[in-house]
């Protein structure tokens, strides 16, 4: 095989060089070479100057494809991706390592049983592969053929032979060309591979997934990377010890990048989660001080979660503040709010707050759920079990509007809840009648008053 030319290229100032160093002789960064391979611009037969038949086109013209889409037969899965899998796209699914990409990705496969699927993986053995087939109940599938291999040429010239219905590789930070120098991994391998696959994908018309782990700064890059070269990127995400997993797309040339898919990881595979709020509150412990259901709107979807609060008082030292799956920062600025707008004093306790289910929310409507939780655990007062809270919280107490507030109502009427306490401002949007009992406040007090008591 011919030696591929390389260069190294700066990637903050440009600067090229024909080998790696460590300072940007040109913008003095340090370590931001990479290594890129030379291809030689083709001259153009024609002369400059002379016409080609390249023209413009007016958009009014342009007739509107509507491309077929592929089902994954995983419903959560589909719309995430806008509706089923584009022929000819590149799909990068990102997510920490340890999160369940590969057994998304082989239950995917084997769930596509009509197509030819190979799976290329360059982390893991074909037995092991094995064995998690076998774990997914499902080790006889037929349509599966696996490759483990990380030389993506070699590859290719397996692919040109005969061409799959669908391609996974997993994962791309172990991919790498031979005619780089750099190690797998590097930037510069994961650009060239993509670019390779990107090119494979367009070409043969063929739907291709790319598995990249997220990475905490190191020799490895992460995804982030190539993101702008892919045609969608997917992001697996949930917390290590807790078994829900959210599947989100952050960008998605064929569909909105709104959707979430929730599953939940359990012994024999990855299912889906249909009624996202009915398992959220399944847990949920009635009675005690602290807890508090709010409305959230998780991509298009409203999800009822149960925000927890426990204020103790502080034994030595500072007082601590303690928080999981919500905004640290969000939470020192409620504290701060409840000191100054409604007289707590909580300069002596430590105050935990975690969101039940291992779910992150950061959309600022659960504000008032959670300065309820904490004005309940501190008095050691229940809240109304029966009482959903929506809200943003205001530096000056006041509560503010929030988004989409009649799914919100909606699905916390649906789930049979009696109450729910809402902006003020929201309440002439509202249109949802009959069960519950609809209540608009302007300040925290009111919220706290309503549902504490
Ligand atoms: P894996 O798909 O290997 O993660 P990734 O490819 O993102 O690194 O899955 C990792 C975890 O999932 C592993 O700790 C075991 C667990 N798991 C289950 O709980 N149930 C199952 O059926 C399977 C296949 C895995
Ligand atoms: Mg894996």
């Amino acid at each position: 095989m011919a030696k591929v030319l390389t260069k190294y290229v700066c990637q903050s100032c440009g600067y090229v060089s024909p080998r790696w160093v460590g300072k940007c002789p040109n913008c003095s960064a340090w370590n931001t070479f990479v290594e890129e391979a030379q291809r030689p611009l083709k001259a153009s037969r024609k002369p400059a100057g002379v016409s080609s038949n390249v023209e413009p086109i007016s958009l009014a013209d342009v007739e509107r494809e509507d491309v077929p889409r592929i089902k994954t037969n995983f419903n959560e899965f589909d719309r995430v991706l806008g509706g089923g899998l584009v022929p000819g796209s590149l799909v990068l699914l990102g997510g920490d390592p340890g999160i369940g990409k590969s057994t998304l990705m082989m239950q995917l496969a084997l769930q596509m049983r009509d197509l030819i699927v190979v799976y290329v993986t360059g982390e893991e053995s074909v037995r092991q592969i094995k064995l998690r087939a076998e774990r997914l109940d499902a080790s006889k599938a037929p349509n599966i053929l696996l490759l483990a291999e990380t030389n993506l040429d070699l590859i290719l010239d397996v692919l040109e032979r005969d061409i799959p219905d669908l391609l996974i590789v997993d994962s791309i930070q172990t991919m790498y060309r031979p005619g780089l120098e750099s190690a797998p991994g590097s930037v510069g391998q994961m650009r060239e591979s993509t670019a390779l696959l990107l090119r494979l994908a367009k070409t043969r018309n063929l739907p291709i997934f790319v598995v990249g782990h997220v990475t905490k700064e190191g020799i490895i890059a992460g995804p982030k990377v190539i993101e702008h070269m892919v045609d969608t990127v997917l992001q697996f995400e949930g917390e290590a010890h807790y078994s829900y997993r959210i599947l989100r797309a952050l960008k998605n040339r064929f569909g909105s990048t709104n959707e979430i898919g929730i599953f939940e990881m359990q012994e024999d595979g990855l299912r889906e989660v249909k009624n996202a709020s009915e398992v959220f509150l399944s847990q949920r412990h009635y009675g005690s001080s602290g807890s508090t259901v709010v409305a959230s709107i998780e991509g298009t979807r409203p999800i009822l979660v149960e925000v927890q609060a426990l204020v103790t008082s502080t034994n030595y030292g500072l007082p601590q503040r303690n928080c999981t799956g919500f905004d640290y920062r969000r939470l020192a600025l409620l504290l701060a709010v409840l000191e100054k707008r409604v007289g707590m004093n909580l300069g002596q306790n430590d105050v935990f707050v975690n969101i039940a289910g291992g779910i992150k929310i950061d959309e600022p409507a659960v504000d008032m759920g959670i300065a309820v939780s904490i004005t309940s655990s501190l008095r050691d007062i229940p809240v109304d079990s029966n009482a959903v809270a929506v809200g943003e919280i205001g530096l000056g107490g006041e509560i503010r509007t929030v988004g989409q507030i009649e799914k919100r109502v909606q699905e916390a009427a649906k789930l049979g809840f009696k109450k729910i306490i809402i902006p003020q401002n929201n309440l002439k949007s509202v249109k949802t009648q009959g069960e519950i009992e609809i209540i608009g406040v302007e300040k925290i007090e009111q919220a706290i008053e309503e549902l504490v008591g």
